[in-house]
C-alpha cells in the first residue's frame, strides 16, 4: 500500500542538523513493545487509541463542543513557544540578570480563541492553546474520550511498569508554531488529532549536545540552544547531537520516551493543528549498573537540586562545581 502523502518539505523549518527517521509502526506489530521497552522513540499507526479524536476534533468541532469554561491560551512575538515554570521566577534573579517570560500565559473561552485565530495576520501575536482536559468540557468531548482505546493505552501502562496516567494535555495550535527542544519527566503517547506536526527527538545520552539550562532556571529541562541561530561559540557540541524525526498525521501516536529531547513545530502553511497526549508517570526505578542514560540525567538533576538546597544560592553552584572538578577531574 502507498501512503499519500500530504505535506511536502517546504514546509519544514530549516536546521543545521540532519536526523533520522523515526519508524513507523502499525499497531499490531509486536516491535512496537520491543522499541517502547528499550525506550526507544517509535510512531503507532492504524490504531484506535484516538480515533474518536481524529475522526471528530476538528477546530470547528472543538470550539462547538470544548465548554464554556476559560481555557490556558500562550501568545508569542515569534514563532516559537519556550516553556518556563512561574514558580522558578522569583527566586532567578540569576547573576543579576533578570528573566523575561518570553510567553505570555493567559485565559481565553474556546470561541474567543477561534476567532483570533481567524482574524490572525502576520504581526500579531502568535497564540497556542494547552489545556489539560478536565471536567469542564462538553458531554461530546467526555463522549469522544470515554471511546479512546483504553484498553490498548492500559496494555502498554502495565507491559512496561509505567506509574499512573497524569494528564491528558490538549494542543490547539496555528500553522508554523514551534516548541522548542526540551525533555519532560514522564513518558508520552503524544496523539496526533488533526493536521501535521513534524516531532524532532534526541536520546538522553544528548545532555551534553543540548545544554539544559540549570535546574533552577525557569527554563528547566529547556535546551538553551536557539535552532534557529545556533551559537556554537558557547554550545559547540550542539552539531554532534544525534536527533531523529518524524512527521505526525492525523491518528498517529508517537511514544515519547520519559527524558528524550524533543522539538515540536506545527507545519508552515498547514493550518491549525489539534494534539491529545497522554502523560504517565515513569516506573518505579531500580538501580541496576550499568545506569541508562536517562537515569543519569536524573541523578545530574539531583546533584543540582542538592547543591543549590546547601548553598542557598544559584549564584554560588557553578564556582563550587568548577573548583571540584578543576585539576582533579578535569581532562
Ligand atoms: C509534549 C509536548 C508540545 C507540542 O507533549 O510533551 O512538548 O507543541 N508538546 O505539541
Ligand atoms: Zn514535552
Amino acid at each position: 500500500m502507498c501512503e499519500e502523502k500530504h505535506w511536502n518539505s517546504s514546509q519544514l523549518r530549516r536546521y543545521d542538523l540532519q536526523f533520522e527517521q523515526i519508524p513507523r509502526i502499525h499497531y499490531t506489530d509486536p516491535k512496537i513493545d520491543e522499541l517502547i521497552s528499550a525506550n526507544k522513540p517509535v510512531v503507532i499507526t492504524g490504531s484506535n487509541i484516538i480515533k474518536t479524536a481524529r475522526d471528530h476534533w476538528t477546530p470547528e468541532y472543538l470550539e462547538q463542543n470544548l465548554g464554556v469554561a476559560g481555557h490556558t491560551v500562550f501568545s508569542s512575538k515569534t514563532h516559537k513557544f519556550k516553556y518556563f515554570d512561574d514558580s522558578k521566577i522569583s527566586k532567578n534573579n540569576l547573576n543579576g540578570i533578570e528573566f523575561i517570560p518570553p510567553t505570555r500565559k493567559c485565559k481565553m473561552r474556546m470561541g474567543e480563541f477561534m476567532k483570533k485565530l481567524r482574524e490572525w495576520k502576520p504581526g500579531n501575536d502568535r497564540l497556542y492553546l494547552q489545556q489539560p482536559l478536565n471536567n469542564t468540557v462538553g458531554p461530546l468531548i467526555v463522549e469522544d474520550f470515554a471511546h479512546f482505546d483504553w484498553e490498548y493505552v492500559n496494555k502498554r501502562q502495565a507491559k512496561h511498569n509505567w506509574g499512573p496516567l497524569t494528564s491528558n494535555l490538549l494542543l490547539i495550535s496555528q500553522e508554523g508554531n514551534v516548541t522548542p527542544c526540551h525533555y519532560d519527566e514522564q513518558q508520552n503517547f503524544f496523539g496526533q488529532a488533526y493536521g501535521y506536526k513534524r516531532c524532532i527527538l534526541f536520546p538522553p545520552s544528548d545532555f551534553e549536545c543540548l545544554y539544559p539550562h540549570p535546574v533552577f532556571h525557569p527554563h528547566d529541562r529547556q535546551s538553551m540552544v536557539d535552532f534557529d541561530r545556533p551559537d556554537y561559540v558557547k554550545f559547540p557540541k550542539f552539531g554532534n547531537a544525534k536527533g531523529c524525526e518524524t512527521v505526525v498525521e492525523p491518528g498517529d501516536v508517537l511514544y515519547i520516551p520519559i527524558y528524550w529531547w524533543h522539538h515540536i513545530e506545527s507545519l508552515m502553511r498547514g493550518g491549525p493543528t489539534v494534539s491529545v497526549n497522554f502523560w504517565f508517570k515513569g516506573g518505579p526505578t531500580s538501580l541496576s549498573y550499568p545506569l541508562k542514560d536517562h537515569q543519569k540525567v536524573s541523578i545530574t538533576r539531583n546533584v543540582e537540586k542538592m547543591l543549590l538546597e546547601v548553598l542557598q544560592d544559584p549564584k554560588e553552584v557553578g564556582p563550587l562545581l568548577r573548583s571540584m572538578v578543576m585539576g582533579r577531574y578535569s581532562e
